[in-house]
């Protein structure tokens, strides 16, 4: 890849757009790593530290957590040994202050954003596509009841666990407020990004397969 320091990824899209689902891909294809704030904060409600107890009933409510809690965990995240040869950010940035907080983040490690690749998804697929959702509680691998469940039931496909659990943000109500927290404070930094030629629009709706074969041609035409 050309850019400098690695293959710096943004993956900005509404819930249930299927970033986290791509992500997982570029990570494997490429060696870089998938870095999800939302990941990071169900890890630190998980273990019930001071950032998790902040963020536990924001998230369960479908509004963002505060710019300064996550700003300054993502920028300890992105100086680990396994960003070395890049990394892709799911669900980071999702304000502008972030946006603006990532660049100058970029720039104290020397960093370039290779590109930002928005998932454009109809919101009334969104909800379908969040409730039927499910991961492997042992090795944390996603399914869906329809797109994509596992090819034995009841038995993951990667390490062939068989207890499966859904995040407690993912009923309906709560899609509905991280839509509507999409539409207010994401969808702006779209614009932003598009004033820096860095934005790529990939159609969301397409199968899974489809979307990652578009992605990549994405990424093909950075190398060109
Ligand atoms: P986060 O964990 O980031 O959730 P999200 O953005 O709402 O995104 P999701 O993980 O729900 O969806 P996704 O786009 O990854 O879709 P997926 O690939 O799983 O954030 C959760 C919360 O944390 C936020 O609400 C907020 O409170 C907080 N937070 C996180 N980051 C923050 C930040 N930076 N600032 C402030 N607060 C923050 O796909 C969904 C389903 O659809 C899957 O089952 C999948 O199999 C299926 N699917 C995927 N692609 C397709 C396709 N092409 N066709 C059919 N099915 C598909």
């Amino acid at each position: 890849m050309t850019a400098k320091r690695g293959l710096n990824l943004i993956l900005l899209g509404p819930p249930g757009a299927g970033k986290g689902t791509q992500a997982k891909r570029l990570e494997e294809r490429y060696g870089i790593a998938q870095i999800s704030t939302g990941d990071m904060l169900r890890g630190e409600v998980a273990a019930g530290s001071e950032i998790g107890k902040k963020a536990k009933a924001i998230m369960e409510a479908g509004e963002l957590v505060p710019d300064e809690i996550i700003i300054a965990m993502l920028s300890a995240r992105i100086a680990r040994p396994d960003c070395a040869k890049g990394f892709i950010l799911d669900g980071f940035p999702r304000t502008v202050p972030q946006a603006e907080a990532l660049d100058v983040m970029l720039g104290e490690h020397e960093l370039t954003l290779s590109a930002v690749i928005e998932l454009k998804v109809d919101d009334a697929a969104l909800v379908e596509r969040i409730a039927g959702r499910f991961i492997c509680a042992t090795c944390g691998a996603g399914y869906h009841d329809v797109f994509k469940p596992p090819k034995i039931p009841g038995h993951c496909d990667v390490c062939g666990g068989t207890t499966f659990s859904r995040r407690a943000d993912d009923n309906r109500d709560t899609v509905a407020a991280r839509l509507a927290a999409y539409h207010r404070q994401t969808a702006p930094i779209l614009p932003y990004y598009a004033a820096q030629g860095r934005l790529y629009s990939v159609d969301g709706m397409a199968a899974i397969d489809d979307v990652t074969v578009a992605v990549e041609r994405v990424l093909s035409g950075l190398e060109a």
